[in-house]
């Protein structure tokens, strides 16, 4: 261990001096270093007056000295021994500091500096600590997925190029995860590289996973000691996808609705809970005990009332996870009879029915012509206004779009009924004639007059309503005629006729008016002679006179006589 380095060193002195250098050197000096970087490494010595020279030395394991550096006080030379480790890298300057470029791990050394006067050799050791900070520890060789229940490796943790080496710590969510007999298994490994002497480790871990893993992160760490202590670099988190078995299996209808109807398509959808999803599935048929395999999916297309009843799903492998639903297929059915178009006689008896059958409570809306009835219709006898289009309407208010409605046309056909009547205008000039028509389909009508015979002009018509309308005219007959209205349609053709008495026309009137003259003479002659009465007798009232008229007249006479008084109007 003391150096023999110096050749005018006497032995003794020599071995004195380094012991003494060497003792108090329990904590030896020391220069930390990083790899790469230059080592300095000051002498630590106080320069004798009479200085020789300096020189640095390492020592070898074996105690065995090495000298690499010289310089010498009196020429103010350097030079550095052919040592081939340092070659090109020591630099010794004129303070006896010696720094070395490009910090080996092999520098680790105990390095001297000697300094040598005539009489004296002083020494001063410096012990060299390099430092390499490791790379930052990354997760490699991951799993892609863990099972649970299964041990599998999670990955390597790996941390480059460290010096001195470190160690692997790694965490589960932070906290370190210790090594545990068939859960968790750590293998840590360290090689160091033959020539730059640095270490890589490596540690890979071996998990059983629980589903209190799923997004569990899991990182690792390496420690090192760096020139002040230890010191600890954490990896990136790596989440990982947890396999894990279907536990439950839950079906769905789908389009989610409240209620399904009779040509709904439905799909019945299985879902397991295991990661990965189960991806195929057994569909079970109402009181079919044999699945279907299918994907998660199973489509129902254009499902009838047979459909309605418990579906379920499960697993392949495993026929006791299992889920079922109950579905029911809603239905109306509505039935009208009769319905269509139907034609009936006026007066014919008919019943109709409107029956429904559903899955829950239907009401039934009866509508005629657009217009809701209170109750459903039904005929003992049928009428004109009876015709029209009847509709059936149904609907189940829980389901959505189910709906039925039916139509009955009902036509109510009749033969032509007529009736005529005939009334006298106050002035006895016109006689209104009407005649009623009554039938279905609307029948035309056709007037007559006998003798002339010709076919009279309708002067008017009415509206032809619930199988009724007449036709008026309005005449004034010149003789006696017979009036013919005549109501024809498709079932029959109904004629009616009627006597009109003619009126007195005008040619008759003069004719007659020289007969009234004759009246009026005689008349006027035998007032005379009333007046000459009258005179003998004296009270006679005018009343007693129209009395007289009165009781004269018969009917034709009164007659006469308005008709006299309507000319004379007018
Ligand atoms: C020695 O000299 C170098 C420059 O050559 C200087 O940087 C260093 O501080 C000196 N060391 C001492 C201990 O004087
Ligand atoms: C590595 O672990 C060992 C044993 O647990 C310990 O002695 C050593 O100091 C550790 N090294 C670091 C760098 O923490
Ligand atoms: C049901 O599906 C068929 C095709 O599978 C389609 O033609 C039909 O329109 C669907 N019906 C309904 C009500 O969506
Ligand atoms: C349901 O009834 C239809 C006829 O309405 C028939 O074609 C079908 O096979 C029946 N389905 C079931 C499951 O009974
Ligand atoms: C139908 O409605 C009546 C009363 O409105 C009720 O008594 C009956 O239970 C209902 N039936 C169903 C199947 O809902
Ligand atoms: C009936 O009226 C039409 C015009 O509306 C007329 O041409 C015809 O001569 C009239 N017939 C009789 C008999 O009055
Ligand atoms: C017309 O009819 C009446 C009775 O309605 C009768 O007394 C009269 O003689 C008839 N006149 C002619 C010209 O036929
Ligand atoms: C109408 O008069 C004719 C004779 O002019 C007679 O035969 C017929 O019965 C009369 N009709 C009615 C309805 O009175």
């Amino acid at each position: 261990m003391a150096s023999k380095a110096a050749p005018s060193c006497r032995l003794v002195f020599c071995l004195l001096i380094s012991a003494a250098a060497l003792r108090p050197g329990l904590g030896l000096y020391t220069v930390n270093s990083a790899y790469g970087d230059t080592i300095i490494m000051p002498c630590r010595l106080d320069v004798p007056h009479n200085l020789m020279f300096g020189k640095w030395k390492y020592e070898k394991p074996d105690g065995s000295p090495v000298f690499i550096a010289f310089r010498s006080s009196t020429k103010k030379s350097v030079q550095y021994d052919d040592v081939p480790e340092y070659k090109d890298r020591l630099s010794l300057s004129e303070n006896y500091t010696l720094s070395i470029s490009n910090a080996k791990i092999s520098d680790e050394k105990r390095f001297v500096c000697m300094l040598v006067t005539e009489d004296n050799v002083f020494e001063a050791p410096t012990v060299v600590k390099v430092f390499k900070q490791p790379s930052k520890p990354e997760i490699i060789s991951k799993a892609p997925f863990l099972e649970t229940e299964q041990l599998k490796k999670l990955g390597e943790c790996i941390s480059k190029d460290s010096y001195p080496d470190g160690n692997i710590t790694w965490y589960r969510n932070g906290k370190v995860l210790q090594p545990l007999e068939e859960a968790v298994v750590i293998i840590f490994k360290k090689q160091m590289d033959p020539v730059t002497q640095l270490y890589t480790m490596t540690s890979s871990l071996e998990y059983k996973t629980t589903k209190a893993d799923i997004q569990m992160p899991f990182t690792c760490s390496v420690t090192y000691y760096g020139p002040s202590g230890q010191k600890t670099v954490y990896s990136e988190q790596a989440i990982f996808d947890i396999y894990y078995p279907t536990e439950r299996v839950t079906i769905q209808v789908l389009p989610p609705k409240n209620a399904i109807k009779e040509g709904d398509n439905i799909t019945l959808k299985c879902l397991g809970n295991g990661n990965p999803p189960p991806e195929e599935f057994l569909f079970y048929l109402p009181g079919q005990p044999e699945g279907i395999r299918s994907s998660n999916t199973y489509t129902l297309t254009d499902v009838r009332r047979n459909a309605t009843g418990d579906y379920k799903c499960s697993l392949i492998d495993q026929k006791s996870m299992i889920a079922s639903t109950a579905i029911t297929v809603h239905y109306l059915d509505l039935s009208l009879n009769p319905s269509g178009e139907v034609t009936k006689q006026i007066g014919d008896a008919l019943p109709v029915s409107c029956t429904i059958s559903a899955s829950r409570n239907a009401t039934v809306v009866w509508m005629k012509d657009n217009i809701r009835l209170r109750s459903s219709p039904s005929f003992s006898s049928l009428h004109y206004q009876d015709a029209g289009n009847y509709v059936c309407e149904t609907a189940l208010q829980e389901v959505e779009g189910l709906k039925k409605r039916e139509s009955l046309t009902l036509i109510v056909e009749g033969k032509p009924q007529i009736k005529m009547t005939k009334k006298t205008d106050p002035s006895g000039l016109s006689k209104t004639i009407i005649c009623h028509v009554e039938g279905f389909p609307k029948p035309a009508i056709q007037w007559t007059i006998t003798g002339s015979g010709s076919v009279i002009n309708q002067t008017e018509e009415s509206p032809y309503i619930n199988g009724r309308y007449y036709s008026k005219i309005i005449i004034s007959p010149e003789e006696n005629v017979t009036l013919t209205c005549t109501a024809e349609n498709q079932l029959e053709r109904t004629v009616n006729s009627l006597n009109v008495s003619a009126n007195e026309n005008k040619e008759k009137v003069n004719d007659q008016a020289k007969l009234i003259v004759g009246i009026v003479v005689g008349l006027l002659l035998a007032a005379l002679v009333a007046g000459v009465v009258y005179w003998l007798y004296m009270k006679k009232s005018k009343t007693a006179s129209k009395h007289v008229n009165k009781d004269l007249g018969n009917m034709e006479e009164n007659k006469k006589l308005e008709e006299n008084n309507h000319k004379t109007e007018a």
